[in-house]
């Protein structure tokens, strides 16, 4: 079955630097023979959690909107990438509206318990962060990796790896930056590589069991 790629931008900006680089880690994956998506948050129709707690008790939020169906489907893939430029020292109001949408997985996950992945399920499916910031501080991203590890760790993806560029402001944007982009597209040929080799080898211990 062919591997399918979610790649979400959080940036209000279209084709600038961090969806360029999204772009980029996307190619990498579809050249690798994976099922690519792009889902532009901006422009979308959504609202952000509105703290009701209704899915503490329900496990379903009250909102409809366009991030439904998307939850389902992210549900359903093998590798999401989140980007996002950093905004303020952490990730995009985007972005954060999805992130925060995703409280419903929490509630199921641990006050419902009616959500579960196993170990296999986790290690198999693998959440990738991509960012561009302005500045040149290394830590300039630190505020965002606890918030995209939530996300992953409440819809049961592995947090694999990060594409992260700085400096924006001096390179003149992504296309100025000396390894970014081809780090990007070598990430995302790399990470469907890495799905693939735990399928075949859960596949082989399958036939394995059965033979015995
Ligand atoms: C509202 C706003 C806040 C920003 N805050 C920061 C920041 O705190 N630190 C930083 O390094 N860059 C900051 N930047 C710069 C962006 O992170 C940078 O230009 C990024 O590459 C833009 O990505 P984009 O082209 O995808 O929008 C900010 C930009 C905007 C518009």
């Amino acid at each position: 079955m062919t591997i399918s790629v979610i790649g979400i931008s959080g940036s209000p900006r279209r084709h600038g630097n961090t969806e360029t680089l999204l772009d980029r880690f996307l190619a990498g994956a579809a050249d690798e023979g994976a099922d690519v998506e792009k889902v532009v948050i901006r422009g979308m129709n959504y609202r952000s959690c509105q703290g009701c707690n209704a899915c503490h008790k329900t496990g379903v939020c009250v909102l409809k909107d366009d991030f439904t169906p998307l939850f389902e489907r992210i549900l359903e893939t093998d590798v999401i990438a989140l980007s996002s430029p950093i905004y303020s020292m952490g990730i995009t109001a985007e972005l954060k509206a999805l992130i925060d949408r995703a409280q419903v997985f929490w509630a199921r996950k641990f006050l419902l318990k009616n959500l579960y992945f196993d170990y296999d399920h986790i290690k198999s499916h693998k959440g990738v962060f991509l960012s561009t910031a302005g500045q040149n501080w290394d830590h300039v991203f630190d505020g965002a990796y606890p918030v995209v590890t939530a996300f992953f760790n409440d819809l049961g993806f592995e947090y694999w790896d990060n594409v992260i560029a700085n400096n924006m402001d001096a390179y003149g944007g992504i296309r100025g930056h000396p390894t970014a982009l081809d780090e990007a597209y070598e990430k995302g040929g790399k990470v469907v590589r890495s799905v693939a080799h735990l399928r075949d080898a859960s596949e082989n211990q399958a036939r394995v069991d059965r033979t015995e």
